[in-house]
């Protein structure tokens, strides 16, 4: 089964290049691994210093890399919504929906509604590891916190069709004619489904492992202690903290910070003199991670 890896954290604490290395780490000891880039700012590419596309390119032996064209992904499911719509809604209803669904698929949160379709394909592929490179924390947590808003918001629509669909078999009853079902109704069903499975998945353990990325800073250990307590209430188990760009705190304020949350730290990756990108600078990093991949290679 595909083993899920997520890295959080505020804006360039090191999500991207750690990401780069975990899935180099996990290739190296013979996992298939796929490194999902879920950024629309895409950054994969730029550090591992290659072409890095929407579809699997191979980097290293076992290490895949591609980046999530989360946009043109959402066009294309709204024309398939709208494809199902023109067949059972008259044309004047059709014209207002279609307008509506073409607005909601360019609206706010389209990409993780998106994006929690995908994972589920991920989650059922034929890699060992799939590793997600995500945008800043609010991106991560809207992403996350997601399922619960939806399954709440079709649950309503779904109430609602009901009673419409009950009405259509009535009537079809009273014409003797035989009903023929209800698309949207389907439709509907099937999204509830999906999310109550990828909620699944992302809540256990043993399926994805959520590992957020912090550095010795006060503002990054504020924002880093805030996302802890939020992954607590919406019930995504948090497997570690990475603190990256490790130097020995001197600021007292950042010393007490780090000591607070020493307890979930799980690796410390020092702060590398020169800039990171290659892959054989990217391959240097393993050692300081390899708590973090020992955990993962139990996993799956
Ligand atoms: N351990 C490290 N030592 C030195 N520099 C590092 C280290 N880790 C990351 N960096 C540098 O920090 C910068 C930000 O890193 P990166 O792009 O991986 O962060 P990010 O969290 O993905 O950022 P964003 O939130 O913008 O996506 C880059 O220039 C990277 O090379
Ligand atoms: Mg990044």
């Amino acid at each position: 089964m595909t083993h899920l890896v997520f890295l959080g954290g505020k804006g360039g604490v090191g999500k991207t290049t750690l990401s780069c290395a975990i899935s180099y780490q996990l290739a190296a000891r013979g996992r298939r691994t796929l490194l999902v880039s879920t950024d629309p700012a895409h950054s994969v590419g730029d550090v591992l210093d290659m072409e890095i596309g929407p579809a699997p390119r191979r980097v290293v032996d076992n290490l895949y890399a591609m980046e999530l064209d989360l946009e043109k992904i959402a066009l294309e499911k709204g024309s398939r919504v709208k494809n199902i719509a023109v067949k059972i809604l008259p044309p004047d209803v059709y014209e207002a929906f279609s307008k509506y669904v073409d607005a909601v698929v360019k609206g706010p949160g389209v990409d993780e509604y998106t994006l929690i379709e995908k994972i589920l394909d991920f989650a059922k592929s034929e890699f060992n590891y799939v590793v997600f490179d995500t945008a800043p924390i609010g991106h991560t947590f809207k992403l996350l916190q997601l399922p619960d808003l939806l399954k709440s918001w079709l649950d309503m629509l779904r109430r609602q069709r009901l009673s419409y669909v009950k009405l259509s078999k009535n009537v079809a009853k009273l014409k003797g004619e035989d009903y023929r079902g209800d698309p949207l109704l389907e439709f509907l069903e099937e999204t509830a489904k999906k999310i109550d499975a990828v909620t699944q998945v992302l809540k256990n353990p043993s399926r994805t492992s959520f590992f957020l990325v912090a550095n010795p800073e006060k503002v990054v250990l504020d924002e880093t202690l805030r996302f802890i307590e939020r992954l607590t209430e919406i019930g995504i188990p948090l497997k570690g903290v990475i603190m990256n760009k490790y130097r020995h705190p001197t600021n007292p304020k950042v010393r007490r910070l780090v000591e607070k949350i020493s307890p979930l730290i799980i690796a410390y990756v020092h702060e590398d003199e020169d800039e990171i990108y290659g892959v054989e600078k990217i391959s240097k990093i393993g050692g300081a991670l390899t708590s973090v991949i020992n955990r993962l290679t139990t996993l799956s």
